[in-house]
């Protein structure tokens, strides 16, 4: 399989061919993506939350993503790989911008990177741009400073607020992104915001209106422990409970000695050349 490049990627927006796109973090689960068909996968800093057990993503590091990235492009070579620009590795200067992008991309196997935020970083993306590494935007939601928004609200209800988003969206593109995420943005505003761009949209919770989609692996897998509904996902399997219940059954099993059984196991004396273990 051939990852998708950048030019078919827009192309996918002007033919109105939805992009499906997924994170992951590990081999298995980027081995299964791309098996799967997907377009792109994210390797996202939602590492944090969903893989390392952190309550936000401000405490995931670059080497976080790197080290997941590596096994991200290592389960599915035939994919477009976007690996997220942890926080203050984008903020802090030109030379660092580029040093820390560049380290996702050599040391990850990324093909592009991530970050968050609006006209403030147009700056950054033309950096990255002309040094080669493609560059995905994201706004309305912006994870990294939920502690400054006070919550995963919906963003871009206001007048002022939906201005703001379509030109920051216009300052990325012009910048040279390309493409943006749209998290958490009012269905109306995503809408306008993708028609204004000659560069596709991925949507997550934004409505119906985006040239593409996201997901995080484990909200569309139920993949974890008690993982609650939110509104903008649909979730298609219930893997948590699917593990839980298997793990438990092995519990069971080796504490009433029904496993291991007679069949597992490697007599000496073996007319089946059972000895083989795998
Ligand atoms: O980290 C992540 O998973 C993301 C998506 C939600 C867009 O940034
Ligand atoms: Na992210």
């Amino acid at each position: 399989k051939q990852a998708l490049t950048l030019p078919r990627l827009k192309a996918m927006k002007n033919n109105n061919k939805p992009i499906a796109m997924v994170t992951a973090y590990d081999y298995p689960s980027a081995m299964l993506a791309e098996e799967a068909g997907v377009d792109m996968i994210l390797v996202g800093d939602s590492l944090g939350n969903v893989v390392l057990g952190y309550d936000t993503t401000v405490p995931v590091k670059l080497e976080d993503m790197i080290y997941h990235t590596r096994a991200v492009v290592r389960g599915a070579p035939g994919t477009m790989i976007v690996a997220d620009m942890p926080f203050a590795t984008y903020r802090l200067g030109p030379a660092d911008t580029l040093r820390n992008a560049a380290r996702l991309m050599q040391d990850g196997g990324a093909h592009a990177v991530k970050l968050e935020g609006g006209a403030e970083l147009a700056d950054e993306i033309r950096l990255l741009t002309q040094a080669g590494i493609p560059v995905l935007g994201h706004i309305g939601l912006t994870p990294q400073s939920v502690h400054q928004i006070g919550g995963y609200k919906v963003q871009g209800k206001s007048s002022a607020e939906a201005e703001k988003m379509l030109q920051d969206a216009k300052t990325l593109e012009q910048a040279g992104a390309f493409g943006i995420v749209l998290e958490l943005v009012t269905e109306e505003l995503a809408a306008a915001v993708s028609r204004s761009l000659s560069v596709p949209t991925i949507g997550i919770g934004a409505g119906r209106g985006c040239d593409g989609q996201v997901l995080v692996f484990h909200d569309l897998l139920r993949y974890g422990s008690g993982i609650r509904d939110k509104r903008f996902v649909k979730s298609y399997a219930n893997i948590g409970d699917t593990i839980r219940d298997a793990i438990a059954e092995y519990v069971n099993d080796v504490k009433s000695k029904a496993f291991p059984e007679e069949k597992h196991g490697f007599p000496l004396q073996d007319s089946n050349n059972a000895s083989q273990a795998m």
